[in-house]
């Protein structure tokens, strides 16, 4: 759970059923068959009403098995090439590598910010609308460093076009924010960026006269896509996590 979120009470059947677990009618039948246990105990009446702490899913169970993480949920999750980043477009979806029942949540869980169809890596997902807006807030200036495999040899100019701050994409207005780059060999870099245009990284090489062959976001802030995340995994994250994407030296 972030933070800013507060502790809500809500009625039991109107708590499963937003997490996804049937109809408060439906809700009504498990409790009625004692299904629904709490510390121990089976809740018989639906309308009672429970305090959503972080704790609840490790003191209650549903039908034998423990309770999905309660609202306030954030994940990170190791994007695979060839999902895409939205709820509702043709295709492989983000959204079908999550448990199906977490697909039925109302608040629902959001991509913070997007990747591309064709790009890799750390992308969070939450339902907390506050925490989204910070993490996605220009006033947060939380950096994502992306590792680029590029189709041509550098020519040697891309660090300072990108340090100067004047680089002008195609069909825009202003010129992009300063860009870190950092040469790993004469077609592979890593940069970090302070803003997220539409397909900015792609845009950016094309800009320079390279094409970018493969894309990977390997960093969110000071919040590092884990080692051993397999690409399609996720993770629930926890506080100290949502505090390393705020955390400075989001370019080590
Ligand atoms: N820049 C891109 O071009 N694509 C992404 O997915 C992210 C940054």
């Amino acid at each position: 759970m972030s933070k800013t979120a507060k502790v809500a009470q809500l009625r039991l059947d109107r708590l499963l059923a937003n997490m996804g677990y049937g109809s408060r009618r439906e809700i009504g039948l498990l409790t009625g068959a004692g299904l629904v246990v709490l510390d121990g105990v089976p809740l018989h009446d639906a309308g009672q009403r429970i305090p959503v702490t972080p704790d609840l899913a490790t003191r209650m169970t549903v039908d034998g098995a423990p309770l999905d993480p309660p609202p306030g949920l954030t994940l990170l999750l190791h994007k695979p090439l060839g999902v895409t980043c939205s709820h509702k477009e043709a295709g492989a979806l983000v959204y079908a590598l999550l448990p199906e029942r977490w697909r039925r949540r109302d608040p629902a869980l959001s991509t913070v910010g997007r990747l591309d169809k064709e790009t890799s890596g750390l992308l969070l997902l939450t339902d907390d609308g506050a925490l989204l807006h910070r993490i996605i807030s220009p006033k947060a200036n939380v950096a994502k460093r992306y590792q680029v495999s590029l189709d041509r040899p550098l020519r040697g100019d891309e660090s300072a076009i990108l340090a100067s701050g004047t680089l002008m994409l195609e069909g825009e207005e202003k010129p992009l924010l300063p860009v870190e780059m950092e040469i790993q060999a004469a077609t592979r870099v890593a940069v970090t960026l302070h803003e997220g245009r539409y397909h900015q990284v792609r845009r950016m090489f094309a800009a320079m006269g390279n094409h970018v062959l493969s894309l990977h976001r390997d960093r969110v802030g000071g919040l590092a896509l884990p080692v051993d995340l397999a690409a399609g995994d996720f993770r629930v994250m926890t506080d100290s996590d949502i505090g390393a994407v705020f955390a400075s030296g989001a370019a080590a």
